[in-house]
């Protein structure tokens, strides 16, 4: 199994780029799953298909889903949203509030990671495609699977890290029902974020592809996420430079300078073209530039020590 994640700055072509890979790899006849974590939802208007929150169908061996974060709470964690939740309204807060209260910050994005993580083990996907959100963010989420992984083990003993916190906020809540399943959940969370976090470190399944523009703002975004990246042991393969406009001055800067600033990364080129990438076929001619006659699942760079 391979998984590729596209990351970058705003606007940049990771999702464009994403959908791209995922055409071209199902069209090699690679079973193929895409997934958006990007609240924005924009895999719907790329493809111009109708994506939902569970997987569907776009094209023979290319299934797709958008995370939605909020369904996904409460559909599958609901007594650890209730729980959270319960020290919100045991203080007096309006039950919808604490409900909406009990959405912390990251807890999207937490989700988001636990959803990949069902995909990438109930599937039986040869590739999956990830569009993540800009990278400074992305970066920290990736590696955070890692982080409460170990955190988790260290702390099994009494009962886990949000279990600690859990029985914290109890007497202060006045809310007991929900602790048990709380715990639960709680220690296959922990289980599954460092069954991801091992995913994710393991250079031959896991490429993380960085989307940049020409732009000095996007460049150094990249660079700065190579940075991290490595930091966090996370193999980046490919650096695609989208939207050169090859009318300008641009095309020796972009053949011959940029690409040394990501050595020993290999760089990629996709031209602006003069309108949006939008529907199967501009996405499948946007891959054939990017990957040439290559296959976007091979694991182009490998970096050769880890911090
Ligand atoms: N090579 C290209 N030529 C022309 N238009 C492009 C190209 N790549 C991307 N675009 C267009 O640029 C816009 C942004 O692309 P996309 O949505 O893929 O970026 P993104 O990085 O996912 O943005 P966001 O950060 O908002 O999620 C879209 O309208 C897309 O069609
Ligand atoms: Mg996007």
């Amino acid at each position: 199994m391979r998984l590729v994640i596209y990351t970058g700055k705003g606007g940049t072509g990771k999702t464009v780029s994403s959908c791209a890979t995922a055409i071209n790899l199902a069209d090699k006849n690679y079973k193929t799953i895409l997934i958006s974590s990007d609240p924005a939802h924009t895999l719907s208007d790329a493809l111009s298909i109708n994506i939902g929150n569970e997987l569907s169908d776009v094209l023979s061996n290319l299934m797709a889903i958008e995370i939605d974060p909020i369904f996904e709470m409460q559909k599958n964690y609901d007594s650890f949203l209730s729980y959270i939740a319960s020290t919100f309204y045991g203080k007096g807060v309006s039950r919808t509030m604490a409900y909406e209260m009990g959405m912390l910050p990251g807890m999207t994005q937490l989700l988001s990671l636990l959803r990949i993580e069902h995909v990438l083990t109930r599937s039986d996907c040869d590739v999956a495609v990830v569009d993540m959100p800009a990278s400074g963010e992305a970066l920290r989420f990736l590696h955070f699977p890692k982080l409460a992984g170990s955190m988790g083990r260290k702390l099994v003993g009494i009962g886990g890290l949000l279990g600690g916190l859990a029985r914290l906020f109890q007497p202060l809540s006045g809310y007991s029902g929900q602790l048990g399943s709380f715990l639960n959940q709680e220690a296959d969370i922990m289980k599954r974020l460092e069954n991801l976090g091992s995913i994710m470190s393991n250079q031959s399944i896991t490429s993380l592809r960085l989307v940049t523009n020409t732009d000095v703002f996007s460049l150094k975004n990249a660079k700065r996420a190579l940075m991290s990246a490595s930091l966090f042991g996370i193999n980046v393969d490919v650096v695609l430079i989208n939207k050169v406009d090859k009318t300008r001055y641009e095309t020796k800067k972009i053949s011959e300078n940029i690409p040394l600033e990501f050595y020993p990364v290999p760089c990629r080129i996709a031209e602006l073209r003069k309108t949006e990438l939008q529907g199967i076929q501009m996405l499948r001619d946007h891959a054939l530039e990017i990957f040439n006659d290559s296959d976007p699942s091979n694991v182009f760079f490998r970096e050769r020590y880890t911090l």
